[in-house]
C-alpha cells in the first residue's frame, strides 16, 4: 500500500517553502561577490533581465510539470514522455541535486562555524582585514572543523526533511523565512547609515555599461538559475505538492520576486558597508567571511549585528539544503518505495561522503585544494560543473521539453485548472517558445566554446 503523497497546507506555505529554496547562499554570499567582480550596477541590470525573461518562464514550466504529474523529476518526465530518453533530464537533476548539496553544505557549515565564532567573541576590536583573512584561512584549512560543520549542517537538514512536506519543510519555512526578512532589513538599515556608505551605493546602483561583455551575460544567467533553484527539478518536486486549486504563475511570480528582492537587498547591505570600510569590492568568494567580521568588529553593537548576520546565512542556507535533499528523497520514495526516513538518512550520509573532498579543498589536502591538471580546488570545480553548466543545460532541456514535446497547450491546461486565470499567458508562451531556449542555448554554446567558467 502506498501512502498518499504529501501536499502543502496552503498557498502561502508553498510560496515560503519555494522562496526558502530559492533564497540562500546564492543571494547573500554569491550574488554580492559576483556583482563586485563583474562590474557592479551593470551586472545587476543584466541579472534582473535574466530573472524575468529566463527564470520566471522556466519556474512556471517546472511548477506545471510537477503539479500535473505529482511526481519527482524522473517520474514526472517518465509520465509525460513514456518510453523515451526524457527521464534522463530528471535523472540529471537528481544527481545534480545531491552533488550541489554536498558542496553547498560545506559553505553552509562555515556559516555555523562563524556564528559560533562571533558569539564566542573571536572577532576582536583591533581586527584588520589581514587578521580576518588569517582567521578565515586557518578556519577553512582545518580538516576537522570543516568536516564537523558539514556533518552538523547535513544533520540539521535531515532532521527537517524527515518531518515531511507540511509538518517538516513547510512548518519550518514559515518560521525561518520571516526571521530572515526581518534580520536582512535590520542589517541593511545599519549598513546604509554608516558614514561613507554613499560610494558603495553608487557602485551598486549607477550602471556603467562599457564594462559588460558576453561573459557578463553568461555569469548573470548562471547566477539567476542557481539563485532561483532552477534547472534541476527542485521546483518540479516542490510543484508536485501544490494543490490543484492554486494559481501557478502567481506563485511563481512571488517566488521570483522575493528571491530577486533578497539578492538586491543583500547587495544593499554589503556594498555600502564595504565602501565605508575602504575595502575593494573584488574580494571574491571570501567576501562575506573575510570582510564582514572586520566591519562587525568596528561598529557599535557589532556582536549583535555579526551574530545576526551569520544566523541569517544559516537560516537562508538551511531552507535551500532542505530542497536539495528533498529532490533525491522524493525520487527514492516515489520510484523505489523507500521509506522517507531511510531515504533521508542514506542520502544525507551520501552527501556527507561526497562533501568531504570539498571540505578538504581549502588547504587541508593539497591534492583536493589544487586538482592535478585542472589547477582548481574540488569545491570550485563542483560548483562550476554542477552549479553552472548542469543547471544551464537542464534549464535548456526543460524549456525545449515544454515548448516542443509536452506542448504549451498542456501547460496552459494545467495552469488553468479549477478556473484559474493564466496571467500573461501569451507573453509566457512567446518567451518560453522563442526567447528562453535560444537565449540559454546561445550562452551555453558560448561558455562551452570559450571555456569561460574555467
Ligand atoms: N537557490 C539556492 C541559493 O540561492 C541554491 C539552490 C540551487 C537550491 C539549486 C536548490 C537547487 O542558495
Amino acid at each position: 500500500m502506498s501512502k498518499p503523497r504529501g501536499s502543502w497546507g496552503s498557498q502561502l506555505g508553498f510560496i515560503l517553502a519555494a522562496a526558502g529554496s530559492a533564497i540562500g547562499l546564492g543571494n547573500i554570499w554569491r550574488f554580492p561577490y559576483m556583482t563586485g567582480e563583474n562590474g557592479g550596477a551593470a551586472f545587476v541590470v543584466i541579472y534582473i533581465v535574466c530573472v524575468i525573461i529566463i527564470g520566471l518562464p522556466i519556474m512556471v514550466a517546472e511548477l506545471a510539470i510537477g503539479r500535473h504529474t505529482e511526481k519527482n523529476p524522473v517520474g514526472a518526465f517518465q509520465k509525460l514522455a513514456p518510453r523515451s530518453g526524457w527521464f534522463l533530464v530528471g535523472l540529471l537533476g537528481v544527481v545534480t541535486g545531491i552533488g550541489i548539496l554536498s558542496y553547498y553544505a560545506v559553505i553552509a557549515g562555515w556559516t555555523v562555524g562563524y556564528l559560533v565564532k562571533t558569539l564566542t567573541g573571536s572577532f576582536s576590536v583591533q581586527m584588520t582585514p589581514e587578521t580576518s583573512k588569517e582567521i578565515f584561512t586557518s578556519f577553512v584549512k582545518h580538516p576537522l572543523n570543516s568536516i564537523i560543520c558539514l556533518f552538523a549542517f547535513l544533520a540539521l537538514t535531515a532532521y527537517v526533511v524527515i518531518g515531511g512536506v507540511s509538518k517538516g519543510i513547510e512548518r519550518w519555512s514559515k518560521i525561518l523565512m520571516p526571521t530572515l526578512f526581518i534580520m536582512l532589513i535590520l542589517l541593511t538599515l545599519r549598513s546604509v547609515t554608516l558614514p561613507g556608505a554613499v560610494a558603495g551605493l553608487k557602485f551598486y546602483l549607477q550602471p556603467d555599461f562599457t564594462a559588460i561583455s558576453l561573459t557578463t551575460f553568461a555569469k548573470a544567467l548562471g547566477q539567476a538559475l542557481f539563485s532561483l533553484s532552477l534547472g534541476m527539478g527542485a521546483m518540479i518536486t516542490y510543484g508536485s505538492y501544490i494543490r490543484k486549486e492554486e494559481n501557478l504563475p502567481i506563485s511563481a511570480a512571488w517566488v521570483c520576486l522575493s528571491d530577486l528582492s533578497v539578492a538586491l537587498i543583500a547587495g544593499l547591505m554589503i556594498f555600502p558597508a564595504l565602501f565605508a570600510m575602504g575595502i575593494n569590492p573584488q574580494e571574491g568568494a571570501g567576501l562575506v567571511f573575510v570582510v564582514l567580521p572586520t566591519i562587525f568588529a568596528k561598529i557599535p553593537g557589532g556582536l549583535i549585528f555579526g551574530s545576526g548576520f551569520f544566523l541569517l546565512l544559516v537560516v537562508a542556507a538551511l531552507t535551500s539544503t532542505i530542497s536539495l535533499l528533498e529532490v533525491v528523497v522524493a525520487f527514492l520514495v516515489d520510484q523505489y518505495r523507500w521509506s522517507r526516513r531511510k531515504a533521508v538518512v542514506s542520502m544525507s550520509a551520501l552527501a556527507f561522503l561526497l562533501g568531504i573532498p570539498s571540505a578538504l579543498s581549502f588547504g587541508a589536502s593539497t591534492w583536493f585544494s589544487q586538482l592535478p591538471l585542472i589547477g582548481k580546488g574540488f569545491l570550485d570545480l563542483a560548483n562550476i560543473i554542477l552549479g553552472n553548466y548542469s543547471l544551464i543545460f537542464g534549464s535548456l532541456l526543460i524549456a525545449i521539453f515544454v515548448s516542443y514535446k509536452w506542448g504549451l497547450q498542456a501547460v496552459e491546461k494545467e495552469v488553468m485548472r479549477e478556473g484559474n486565470v493564466f496571467y500573461f499567458r501569451i507573453t509566457w508562451a512567446f518567451l518560453i517558445r522563442y526567447i528562453t531556449p535560444f537565449a540559454i542555448l546561445a550562452i551555453f554554446v558560448y561558455i562551452i566554446v570559450t571555456k569561460n567558467y574555467f
